[in-house]
């Protein structure tokens, strides 16, 4: 398979997807309530959805497609050897609040889930960050790289809050309580892949978050590997996208030991 006819592809793909959100920004939204009132999808994530699949599907009809909002009908059935993993507006919220901090996400991966190829675009910054195995992670095509600060004290680190956190009680406010005191900041931004690619160009220093599907996390996983950075599940095991529960920790190395053990300490309690 050759990863820079995927990885041209889906950069023309996100690139016209962020044009259309940008445009869909003129209009009042109408939008959907999903699992519960928090969790919504709006007309522009439908519309991108369906613009990025008839393009994969054209050009690659033997790949399987993976998006968040079930628009990939007619692609080749799961199994295929390779599987787009598509993420049309991650930060919904943010994107239907006018906060601008969402992008479109699309990751190409092998039947075994290892991601190949991940493109994340952010029309508001105008940023486009790109990474393929084994060739490095750039952002607007210069070279990006994790931090390398090593004191959690220096860091800043990143989470979210899943979309069943109103009844399930692993609704990470444990693990939010125990990193508060001992970084310099915490935040919660609203976009898993942005977090992701944050933490891969260094602005950031490390990222977790519990219910991640495929599609919010394969591109950013590849952007922090390809940057230098580690991924890994809560406990410090690779391939946290093996796991149903999707709990993601990334970091810059220097400090993932140390977040595994306030992460496990926090949900002993
Ligand atoms: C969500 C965002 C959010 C994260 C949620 C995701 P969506 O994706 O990435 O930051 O906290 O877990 O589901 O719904 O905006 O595509
Ligand atoms: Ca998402
Ligand atoms: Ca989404
Ligand atoms: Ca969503």
């Amino acid at each position: 398979m050759d990863y820079k006819e995927a990885k041209d592809a889906a950069i023309d793909i996100a690139k016209d997807a962020g044009k259309l959100l940008m445009a869909y920004t003129q209009k009042t939204l109408a939008y959907n309530e999903k699992s519960s009132t928090i969790d919504i999808v709006t007309e522009a994530d439908q519309a991108a959805e369906v613009l990025i699949v008839e393009r994969l599907k054209a050009l690659f009809p033997e790949h399987h497609i993976q998006g968040e909002e079930g628009g990939h009908q007619g692609a080749a059935s799961e199994g295929a050897d390779y599987t787009w993993h598509v993420d049309p507006i991650d930060g919904t919220t943010n994107y239907a609040h006018g906060i601008p901090y969402f992008c479109t996400s699309i990751a190409l991966a092998t039947s075994a889930c290892e991601p190949v190829v991940g493109v994340i675009y952010a029309p508001i910054a105008d940023e486009l960050y790109v990474a393929v195995k084994g060739e490095g992670a750039t952002r607007n095509s210069e070279p990006i790289h994790v931090s390398d600060r090593t004191h959690l004290g220096q860091c800043v680190v990143v989470s979210g809050f899943p979309y069943d956190r109103q009844t399930n009680p692993d609704n990470n406010i444990a693990e939010w309580t125990a990193f508060a005191p001992k970084v310099r900041g915490l935040r919660r931004m609203g976009s898993a892949a942005m977090d992701l690619a944050y933490v891969a160009s260094g602005r950031t220093d490390g990222y977790w978050e519990r219910g991640l599907k495929t599609y919010d996390a394969l591109a950013g996983v590849l952007l922090v590997q390809e940057a230098g950075g580690i991924v890994s599940d809560y406990a410090g095991q690779p391939k946290p996208q093996d796991r149903a529960e999707g709990r993601y920790l990334a970091s810059n190395g220097h400090i993932h030991q140390q977040m595994v053990d306030i992460l496990m300490s926090a949900r002993q309690k």
